[in-house]
């Protein structure tokens, strides 16, 4: 499988990382041999190698990346995408859930000649997920999306596969890993600054962090989980949204004296949907809930309710999603 990622930060190179480590499994085990051919840039340029790139060069630096035979540099990024051959182009680039741009038009690019599409970044599935999904469908290829809902916790495919033949009626829970773990850290007393501030050195947070404490990260994957699970086309305009910014220090000790938590709680119904802050009591399973941890409460007619706890976001936790993907399109097509 010959993949082309567009974006090398934290998910990106999480993903390389990964491939490196685990290549002797992935062969041994799933007969699964992936190379990254292509890797696209906002700040670093591109890099393309017909026969795959080295991984541990690139993971010392775009820049630094030695000019072996046949290395292409700063190819443009669309001529890499539509006119090189690959079986998979990888959208990690940072969300822009105002436009999904440039990675909307990288997937269209990409569906339009014949390639897989998996993505972490959330824009295009949050705000195109029905043209795109009908191009895949119409061309016969994949469009995987399960790093944009919990990292690489399983929501997408318990929701869409393993629940399949249930009705969904909610899925509701805590859906974005920087906000849980600052409001976890401030219960410990850390300062909200410096709280924000580790989880974006951990690689929680987003380029831009306020798309995350505002609560628009969250609603983000309100819309994805509304486009995927139940065909909705709402904006974010359709959604009430609020973030964790109006918390203080101070309601989050009074709180805790009284045995409650504060949690920002996603919700995704049949046809709409919210974001808000929500004070728990401590006996709510949600309440446990720490840290960069996130969980969700899909609700079914067979099988009740069914909730899923791990990873919402980080690097290796991000990067396994993309890998998952991968294997799920070489199952089907390997
Ligand atoms: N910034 C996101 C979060 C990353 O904190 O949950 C995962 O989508």
């Amino acid at each position: 499988m010959h993949v082309i990622l567009v974006g090398f930060g934290v998910v990106g190179q999480g993903f390389a990382e990964i491939l490196l480590q685990k290549a002797d499994t992935l062969e041994q085990t799933y007969g699964f041999t992936p190379k990254i051919i292509g890797v696209i840039t906002g700040s670093r340029g591109t890099l393309y190698h017909p026969d795959g790139l080295d991984i541990p060069s690139l993971l010392n630096g775009i820049a630094e990346y030695p000019d072996t035979d046949g290395l292409i540099r700063n190819l443009n990024a669309d001529s890499m995408i539509s006119e090189k051959q690959a079986d998979v182009v990888i959208e990690v680039s940072p969300t822009n859930l105002e436009t999904a741009q440039p990675a909307l038009d990288y997937c269209n690019s990409a569906l339009d000649s014949g390639k897989h599409v998996v993505l972490a970044n959330k824009g295009p599935v949050a705000l195109a997920y029905h043209d795109l999904a009908k191009k895949a469908r119409q061309m016969g290829l994949h469009l995987r999306y399960e790093a944009t809902v919990m990292a690489g916790t399983p929501t997408m495919q318990l929701a869409e596969d393993a629940l399949a033949g249930c009705t969904i009626t909610e899925a509701r829970g805590i859906l974005n890993g920087t906000t849980n773990y600052i409001l976890t850290q401030m219960e410990a007393g850390m300062e909200y600054a410096d709280a924000l501030k580790k989880a974006q050195e951990l690689g929680y947070a987003e380029t831009d962090p306020s798309g995350d404490v505002e609560g628009w990260d969250a609603a983000g994957k309100v819309l994805i989980l509304g486009n995927a699970l139940f065909g909705t086309s709402n904006t974010m305009d359709d959604l009430d949204v609020d973030g964790i910014t109006q918390i203080s220090a101070d309601d989050i000790a009074d709180a805790k004296q009284n045995n409650e938590r504060y949690k920002l709680i996603a919700t995704a119904t049949p046809t709409g949907g919210s974001v808000k802050p929500i004070r728990l009591p401590n006996s709510d399973p949600l309440a446990s809930v720490g840290g960069a941890t996130n969980a969700i409460t899909i609700a079914t007619d067979l099988m009740g309710d069914v909730t899923l706890i791990g990873a919402g976001a980080g690097k290796m936790e991000t990067g396994f999603a993309i890998l998952s993907d991968l294997l799920a399109i070489h199952r089907t097509n390997g």
